[in-house]
């Protein structure tokens, strides 16, 4: 008899441990639209696995492209070297990219991708003689990865209690949630845009505008809960960083690749930021990747600054333009045009908003919010237990109606694989809407 599984030894991320341990849910398979669990379950996935399986698991020819260059190479370096797909995936990915957008740094995850951002807009002030600039901003409640840049300019508080004050020189603005003058809104909430004239009016005028390196945010912010920029809002902030110099950097981890029917949530909003970053369905999550779309200038403006013989930008990592994540790209990116998949969640959107907003009116339901395929419906939570109300749910979720959700706090989110099909939506609402019912 196999022995059962020693779960003691790992530390695992962004998990109540001991809880997770105390009754594991294990995953050892999956396709489609589905997880196959250790105990032989089918589970629908209603998150993409975390934002990030858009053309839904183990596609046959991400699958074949991964194998094939696992046995041709399975490394190269790219520091003084390279290797042809690297560049084949830059180049699909600026073939999706916003007009404009037509340099690509690689890394391996949104985290870094985040960073790299951050420090190309540190870098660019510098080669072009604006050292001054070294300040950055970001929201209340972004989520933009775990990296010190990343938590510096995030406003998840919980991400940045336990580690001090030793983060980059950042300031926030406020995020646009406002339920009470938004709730149950379909798609874009029509208040709010004059929450992005603080960026000017507070921060600016705050810490002088000719400091200020860069501007990120989330088009659309995920994991805090969904909360969705209200409508002109973006369209502010880039005419703001316009007027006074300063970058705009989109954070795409989960927007990009379709999530809102377009490749990218700036054709979305019609809002061009200055770097997009991307990961998660970059490589369908096939192979950690994540990448940052650079406005051609900007990388210029590092090629004019240095010798023609000198490293431009000191900075990099081992795997960036790994062989197999590389590959990864190549195929995800093909499959995504082949498979019209963008097109297929511009479709489906208008029937999973209607699903959405079926659970108004359900019990301790307090505002449902979507956009493309995500939705976030947030609950009133248990007093003086956050989150246990919500977790509730997805733990009734998972082990009683097979389906996977995803909470923060006592938000439930929605994001499943683009390929999500009518049936599917109404099963994922349906079970929801089942456990609210039930719920204490
Ligand atoms: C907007 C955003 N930025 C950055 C990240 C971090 O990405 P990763 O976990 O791949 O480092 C995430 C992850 O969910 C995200 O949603």
């Amino acid at each position: 008899m196999n022995q059962p599984l020693d779960t003691t030894q790992l530390w695992m991320p962004f998990t109540a441990n001991r809880q997770f341990k105390a009754r594991p849910r294990m995953m050892v398979a999956a396709s489609g639209m589905y997880y196959t669990t250790d105990d032989g379950r089918q589970v629908l996935d209603g998150t993409a696995g975390l934002w990030c399986v858009n053309a839904g698991h183990c596609h046959p020819k991400i699958v074949a492209a991964v194998q094939k260059q696992a046995a041709a190479m399975d490394f190269a370096p790219m520091f003084q070297m390279g290797h042809p797909l690297a560049f084949e995936a830059a180049n699909a990915l600026v073939g999706m990219a916003p007009d404009g957008l037509n340099r690509v740094f690689f890394c391996n995850d949104g985290s870094e991708g985040v960073d790299t951002a951050l420090k190309i807009a540190l870098a660019y002030h510098r080669v072009r003689g604006d050292a001054g600039r070294s300040r950055l901003i970001g929201r209340e409640r972004a989520y933009h990865g775990v990296g010190f840049g990343g938590i510096a300019v995030g406003g998840i508080a919980g991400n940045r209690k336990q580690f001090g004050p030793s983060l980059a020189a950042a300031d926030h603005m406020r995020h646009p949630l406002d339920i009470e003058k938004n709730a149950y809104t379909r798609g874009l909430p029509e208040h709010g845009a004059e929450m992005a004239d603080e960026l000017e009016q507070r921060l600016l005028a705050l810490h002088d505008p000719a400091t200020v390196a860069a501007v990120i945010v989330e088009p659309l912010q995920g994991s805090t809960g969904v909360i969705l920029p209200p409508q002109g809002y973006l369209q502010k902030i880039r005419a703001i960083c316009d007027k006074y110099g300063i970058l705009l950097i989109f954070d795409e981890v989960i927007t990009g690749f379709g999530r809102l029917g377009t490749p990218f949530a700036a054709d979305f909003f019609g809002v061009i930021p200055d770097m997009i970053v991307c990961a998660k369905g970059l490589t369908n999550a096939a192979v950690p990747m994540g990448a940052v779309i650079v406005r051609q200038d900007i990388h210029d403006a590092f090629m004019q600054a240095a010798p023609a013989d000198a490293i431009e930008f000191f900075h990099g990592y081992t795997y960036s333009g790994h062989p197999l994540a590389a590959a990864a790209a190549v195929a995800t990116l093909a499959v995504y045009k082949e498979e019209d998949i963008f097109q297929r969640a511009a479709d489906m959107a208008p029937y999973f908003e209607d699903a959405a907003h079926s659970l108004k009116g359900l019990p301790f339901v307090k505002d449902i919010r979507n956009l493309g395929l995500v939705c976030g419906i947030e609950l009133d939570g248990i007093a003086g237990k956050p989150g246990a109300r919500a977790y509730d749910l997805f733990s009734k979720a998972y082990w009683d109606k097979g389906v996977l959700t995803r909470t923060t706090g006592d938000i439930v989110a929605l994001s499943p694989p683009l390929i999500i099909n009518k049936a599917q939506i109404d099963q994922m609402f349906g079970s929801i809407a089942d456990i609210l019912k039930s719920l204490k």
